[in-house]
């Protein structure tokens, strides 16, 4: 088992802002990625309509043999991951926006939150809030559009500077100091994002802190691969197949 394939989930491509971290946390580790790119964003459906497709999306990497599943999409952590684990008898690493780490950063007080709007109002998020935000303000802002900028591989262009600006400005002139990047996509707009948003303030993912707590599961479970040749990727998609595996390999090399 331990020579399994880990799978891997996003509604598309954000999911690979992960695989990222996880391949070099765990460079001997063999990776199924699925981008339910025919159905993304996932950020304006509906929960039953999320988790239908995770256990779709489950039930494909099952029958190709994967170990663990990363659910490398805030969105459908939120709606379906503790469902899944009551489902299935593997583990599931899921993700969680970064406001522990961010509420300790802060030096104003006050700290902005970009995700999708499905992910702010689930009620996972709420709790996270409710635990951990302590006397600091958490401003939280949907941002529609900006899924689909990176969909389509445009990390640098006019459009995504312009939906940056209209969801990052309210937050700096909150004073907001740090910025959690809560959704999947979004580590791929870095770039335009602390143009932005200026030195000032920090972004946060929690990609790194994901593929660490993929090692400890691992290990726990005694899942862990023993092999010392570097791991695969194998991509697959819900959407068009076309330019699909070329931008996949150019979002892993960013
Ligand atoms: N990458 C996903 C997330 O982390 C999501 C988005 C979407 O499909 O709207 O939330």
């Amino acid at each position: 088992m331990s020579h399994a394939p880990i799978g891997i989930f996003d509604s598309g491509v954000g999911g690979i802002s992960v695989l990222r971290e996880l391949r070099r946390e765990l460079p001997n580790e063999s990776f199924i990625y699925y981008a339910d790119s025919g159905h993304c964003p996932y950020g304006g459906k509906a929960r039953a309509e999320i988790l239908e497709r995770a256990h779709a999306i489950t039930d494909f990497l099952l029958g190709r043999g994967a170990k663990m599943i990363v659910v490398a999409c805030n969105t459908a952590t939120i709606a379906a991951v503790e469902a899944l684990r009551a489902t299935y008898p593997i583990p599931f690493v899921g993700m969680e926006p970064a406001i522990k780490p961010a509420v300790a950063m802060t030096r104003s007080g006050t700290v902005g939150v970009l995700a999708t709007g499905a992910a702010l109002a689930g009620e996972k998020f709420l709790r996270l809030l409710a635990e951990h935000a302590g006397p600091v303000r958490v401003i939280t802002q949907p941002c529609p559009g900006l899924v689909e900028q990176v969909e389509q591989g445009a990390l640098d262009t006019e459009r995504s500077r312009m939906l940056l600006r209209r969801y990052v400005e309210p937050l700096l002139a909150e004073r907001a100091d740090v910025i959690v990047l809560g959704c999947t996509h979004y580590p791929f707009l870095r770039g335009l994002l602390s143009e932005i948003a200026g030195d000032g303030v920090a972004l946060v993912d929690t990609g790194a802190a994901v593929a660490r707590q993929a090692r400890r599961v691992l290990e726990r479970e005694g899942l862990l691969s023993d092999s010392a040749a570097p791991g695969k990727v194998e991509w697959h998609t819900s959407g068009e197949p076309g330019p699909f595996q070329a931008l996949c390999e150019r979002l892993l090399a960013a």
